[in-house]
């Protein structure tokens, strides 16, 4: 009985673990984001009504800095898998940044956003985009100086939620990678998964919130744990 006997259909949730060795900052870490910003200064409607420019400025800088990241082993064995894998699977990140898409996968969902994205919040277009907002561009469609980062923020509802749930019932596998386990709705995913009878698997650097609700628990950097498990399923 192989490890993989049995498993078509698999759904992967990460976090901001998973970019860490990118040199992307993760959230609550000592090192972390929130230690030098205050969510409900940076990451709220509330804060971008109070203080468009302090908003602007926060996320002008990480565009910045996912524009100068690269693609680490973990994301390229994921789009190996991506390539690869001929059941199916989706990979939920909970991750602004594209390095997902970088090192090539193509079935990934942003389930908060993308830093990549600038929204209208006039015409509610979309667009792609690498400059800043902080001096409030026009809209490349309405013309409406209007642009927000295309971001969910606390207290707003995460991005296309009924393909998740609809993912995470069909799930053979569910694995977790570089998260804490702290924020939901992506926090339940692995009950929801566990309640549909998938197996579930955790990697990451330390036991998350979430740990003991997986069958397994590997420990260990996403660049090295990613690339194992992978050749592992792909044989
Ligand atoms: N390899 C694997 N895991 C790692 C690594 C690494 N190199 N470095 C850190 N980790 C793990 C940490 O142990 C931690 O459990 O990644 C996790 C990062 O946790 P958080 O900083 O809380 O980030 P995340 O879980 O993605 O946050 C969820 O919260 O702030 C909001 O919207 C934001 O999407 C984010 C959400």
């Amino acid at each position: 009985m192989g490890r993989m006997d049995g498993i078509r259909n698999i759904v992967i949730l990460t976090g901001a673990g998973i970019s860490a060795e990118s040199g992307l900052r993760t959230f609550r870490a000592e090192d972390g984001l929130w230690e030098d910003h205050r969510v409900e200064d940076v990451a709220t409607p509330q804060a971008f009504r109070r203080d468009p420019e302090l908003v602007q400025r926060f996320y002008d800088l990480r565009r910045e800095n996912v524009l100068a990241a690269l693609p680490n082993p973990a994301h390229d064995a994921l789009a190996r898998l991506d390539r690869e894998w001929r059941g199916d699977l989706l990979i939920v990140t909970q991750n602004i940044d594209d390095l997902h898409e970088r090192a090539g996968a193509s079935r990934v969902l942003h389930m908060h956003g993308e830093a990549l994205s600038a929204w209208c919040t006039a015409c509610d277009a979309r667009h792609r985009w690498t400059g800043t907002l902080l001096d409030r561009p026009p809209c490349p469609a309405c013309g409406a100086a209007q642009l927000r980062p295309d971001i969910v923020w606390f207290g707003e509802m995460p991005y296309q939620m009924d393909r998740i749930f609809a993912a995470l019932a069909r799930a053979d596998l569910f694995v977790s990678i570089g998260t804490s386990g702290a924020v939901y709705p992506a926090a339940g995913f692995v009950q929801q998964a566990a309640s549909h009878g998938a197996r579930t698997l955790e990697l990451n650097l330390e036991r998350s919130l979430g740990s003991s609700a997986f069958d397994e628990t590997r420990l260990g950097p996403a660049s090295e744990l990613v690339p194992q498990w992978v050749d592992e399923v792909l044989g």
